[in-house]
């Protein structure tokens, strides 16, 4: 059976925020925002929306663009959401001459694979920006490759949703890594897969 898309899987989907918590990039994005006098902020791969509820706590008019259902649906739960105007799909769903401030965070900015697709999403984040409106995401540091940690078998796992155990392999193929995750609880298994763009430092 095909692998699934990690974003796509309903438990792993629930799952995210429990697994991120103590992240301390939302409160740099939150600051930023407000140190740049915002107004309208674009999030390209919003995910659970949890930032874009924070920042429309914090009284921003704010925009999530999401492609898995699954993430949607959770964003569409959090605190703020109601505030929040969220697209279904990626950056080319967001409106033109829009946005003050545009994110990627968490490292979308890596699902890019080849300079096309990156030229692609940025030129759509371009659209989106009003004159003078600035575009802000991050990716994870090449040079302390943290992938080369990211093999293991059997490991547990536990969330609030339960916990079982999750075996990872992973491959690079040039600039793109890709781990295979299996999840195991309770005689159920999945199978995800993802491929970054992580250069070699
Ligand atoms: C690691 S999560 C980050 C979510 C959120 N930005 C955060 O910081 O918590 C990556 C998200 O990017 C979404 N994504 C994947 N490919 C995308 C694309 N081409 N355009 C927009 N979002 C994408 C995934 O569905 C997933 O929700």
């Amino acid at each position: 059976m095909e692998p699934e898309n990690y974003y796509a899987t309903p438990e792993l989907a629930a799952a995210y925020d429990t697994d991120s918590e103590g992240r301390r990039d939302l409160d740099f994005y939150l600051s930023l925002a407000a140190r740049l006098n915002t107004v309208r902020v674009a999030d390209i791969g919003a995910g659970t929306g949890l930032l874009c509820s924070l920042l429309a706590g914090a009284g921003h008019e704010v925009t999530g663009v999401e492609p898995q259902h699954t993430m949607l649906d959770i964003a569409r739960r959090q605190e703020h959401a109601a505030s929040v105007w969220w697209l279904h799909g990626t950056a080319e769903k967001l409106p033109a001459g829009w946005a003050d401030l545009v994110l990627m965070t968490g490292h979308v900015a890596q699902y890019f694979l080849d300079d096309a697709a990156w030229a692609e999403a940025v030129g759509h984040a371009k659209r989106s920006l009003r004159s003078g409106g600035r575009l802000a995401f991050e990716v994870r540091n090449p040079a302390a490759a943290a992938w080369r940690s990211w093999t293991t078998q059997g490991r547990q796992w536990a969330t609030d949703r339960g916990a079982g155990t999750v075996s990872i392999e992973v491959s690079r193929d040039g600039d793109l890594v890709t781990h295979v995750d299996t999840w195991t609880r309770e005689n159920i298994s999945r199978t995800t897969s993802e491929t970054l763009e992580i250069p070699l430092a």
